[in-house]
């Protein structure tokens, strides 16, 4: 949430600030702003997007080649130009970005109004900035030790970068909870929440561990701990290139996403499932295996969309694996006394790794003893450096706040596991095995199949455009793709839906039902097939409109429903990852059609980074 770009080198400042804001802006978008030091600094900000702030800068001085910037999802303080950072201290030494939260921040702000300073903002970053100021104006301490020092006193979670109007030659830099990357050029360093805004200057990054502060000149980097003990950081090469965070053609990131799942469904598959091997291979499990073969229980954990991909994998490993799984949301898990015995695993899903809650129940279960694997997206991010081990899902960048490529890939991983866990266990015989590898590789196939099912699913969301509410169900492994199909349809296009196991309608939701609420239905051809053909007729019944997403050839549901999707069959287990992709779709053309921001949808961030 929120996201931070800084730059220091010999190239003019703002361009690079302006370019990361906008591959940033996915972690919010409510306001941003840059500082610039050249011969004089400049601080511009205002409420809105980075095009707004690029307007707002237009014709004024912008020169110099070190800066930061910033693009906000207000925690404390309404979106507008005050609360937008940079931030300044009173005095204007000191100029901040941050993305986090600082917890103790009443104390301090009231502590400073004692001691004479004046604040402009309501946010928690100023306190931060004055605080800073505060001990470097009375502690007779540089930069680099007054930001230390100010940050010891400090309680809850910050990625900050840093900027001091007498020490012009420096960027400092510290994380704890908020991720931060460094990007290492020649003579040149670039500093952002991800990888995303550096990869086309440099494929050398360093990725902050929690407690580091790095003091940033144009040819070095020190990198210390908050007590000031030099570490050595370690330079890792991005895996990315510049064109995988590019639109590429298509009119948003969302659609993108949604037609890369072929492709990154392979790429997640890549040396790890061939019809050639006797097994599945998942490096990153390797250690841990022997300890996941003879689990008593796996608790798989995450949030929103990642969530819904535990869900899933709830009935793959129970399926497949005969282990049994809880699926917790983490921000649930962490706040319960969850019990924890020797024998079970801890799942972590997250695309980006980052996610606050996520992260805290991670260190909770690791508390208690757990071993905690991590289901990730974003190479380097939080997630996969404090998990015991894991495996990351290769579905490359997503940028649309609503998540699709890294739920199908999540899914694909979850797969696997319980593949190879069942495997391993002895439950999947050689005949078996070979017959849902088959299935498993013809995944991308079908999936491209469906892709041009894209002007049909349009000309059906121009029909439900002006939907009120809808209402989405499924059974067994289709019942995490109503949830998620409701999900992508109220977060894209804010229209109200709920995703609901198809045989649960009965005890509520069938009151709902009208001639004007869209009932979106996946009844492809499972074993509970025959329960879902009645609970269509149930919403028929009741005159309610049934758009029923089924098996290729299916002619008992297209004399029912009132309109159906035609998706190519497959084995039970890899259902959802053919059915979630219609309902993808549907949301997308129905966002687009009501003029909504499909890629940055209000209120919400790609990474939520607070708790
Ligand atoms: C936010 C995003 C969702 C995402 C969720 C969990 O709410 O908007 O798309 O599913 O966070 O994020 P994670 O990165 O942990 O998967």
């Amino acid at each position: 949430m929120c996201g931070i770009v800084g730059y220091i080198g010999d190239r003019e400042a703002l361009p690079v600030l302006i370019n990361g804001l906008k591959r940033l802006e996915y972690r919010g978008y409510d306001s941003a702003g840059v500082a610039i030091m050249g011969e004089g600094t400049n601080v511009y900000k205002c409420k809105g997007k980075v095009s707004d702030l690029e307007k707002h800068i237009d014709g004024r001085e912008h020169s110099g080649s070190i800066g930061i910037g910033h693009t906000r999802w207000a925690t404390h303080g309404e979106p507008n130009d005050v609360n937008a950072h940079p931030h300044v201290s009173y005095h204007g030494k000191f100029i901040i970005i941050h993305n986090g939260i600082i917890e103790n921040y009443a104390r301090l702000r009231d502590k400073l109004i004692e001691r004479g300073v004046k604040f402009k903002s309501e946010t928690d970053t100023e306190v931060l900035a004055n605080l800073i100021e505060h001990i470097y104006e009375n502690g007779s301490v540089d930069a680099e030790l007054a930001v230390r020092l100010a940050l010891s006193k400090v309680i809850g979670a910050y990625g900050i970068v840093v900027m001091c109007t007498e020490e012009k030659d420096k960027l400092i830099a510290a994380r704890k909870g908020s991720p931060l990357v460094v990007g290492v050029g020649n003579e040149e360093y670039f500093l952002a929440s991800d990888a995303t805004p550096i990869v086309e200057y440099t494929k050398s990054v360093i990725y902050l561990n929690d407690g580091d502060v790095a003091i940033i000149k144009k040819e070095q980097l020190n990198l210390k701990t908050q007590r000031s003990d030099e570490t050595g950081p370690t330079v890792q090469k991005l895996s990315f290139d510049i064109g995988e965070i590019d639109k590429g053609g298509y009119e948003h990131f969302m659609l993108k996403e949604i037609f890369e799942q072929p492709q990154s469904i392979e790429d997640t598959f890549r040396g790890r499932v061939s019809s050639e091997e006797s097994e599945i291979r998942l490096g990153g499990l390797y250690d841990v295996l022997p300890r996941l073969i003879e689990a008593k229980r796996i608790i798989i954990i995450g949030c929103g969309t990642s969530w819904h991909a535990g869900l899933v994998g709830e009935y793959l490993f129970e399926d497949i694996a005969r282990v049994s799984v809880e699926v917790e949301y983490a921000s649930e898990f962490r706040y319960r006394n969850p019990i924890i015995e020797k024998d079970d695993i801890i799942i972590a899903i997250s695309q980006s790794g980052e996610t606050a809650d996520t992260l805290a129940a991670i260190r909770q279960a690791k508390e208690k003893g757990a071993i905690v694997l991590g289901i990730c997206n974003v190479v380097g991010s939080s997630i996969p450096r404090e998990t015991h081990a894991g495996v990351y899902t290769h579905a490359g960048p997503e940028i649309g706040v609503a998540s699709t490529k890294a739920f199908t890939c999540q899914v694909t991983v979850l797969a696997m596991m319980a593949i190879l866990i069942g495997r391993k266990k002895g439950l999947i015989s050689d005949n078996k095995y070979r017959s849902l590898i088959k299935e498993f590789t013809e995944i991308p196939e079908k999936i491209k199949k469906i892709l041009t099912l894209s002007e049909d699913i349009k000309k059906l969301a121009k029909l439900y455009q002006n939907a009120n509410n809808a209402l989405y169900l499924g059974r067994g492994y289709l019942f995490p793709v109503a949830l998620e199909g409701a999900l992508k349809l109220k977060e894209i296009s804010y229209i109200h839906a709920e995703g609901y196991p198809a045989a649960e309608m009965k005890h509520g939701p069938i009151a709902l039902i009208d001639n004007k609420m869209p009932v979106v239905i996946i009844a492809t051809k499972d074993s509970s097939y025959e329960k879902i053909v009645s609970n269509i007729q149930e919403v028929k019944a009741r005159s309610g409109i049934v758009i029923a997403v089924v098996t290729e050839g299916d002619t008992v549901i297209r004399k029912m429903a009132d309109h159906v999707i035609e998706i190519p069959e497959t084995t039970n287990i890899f259902a959802a990852l053919l059915s979630v992709v219609p309902l993808q779709l549907f949301s997308y053309y129905i966002a687009v059609m009501r003029g909504c921001n499909v890629d940055q949808p209000r209120n919400l961030a790609k990474s939520v980074t607070v708790e």
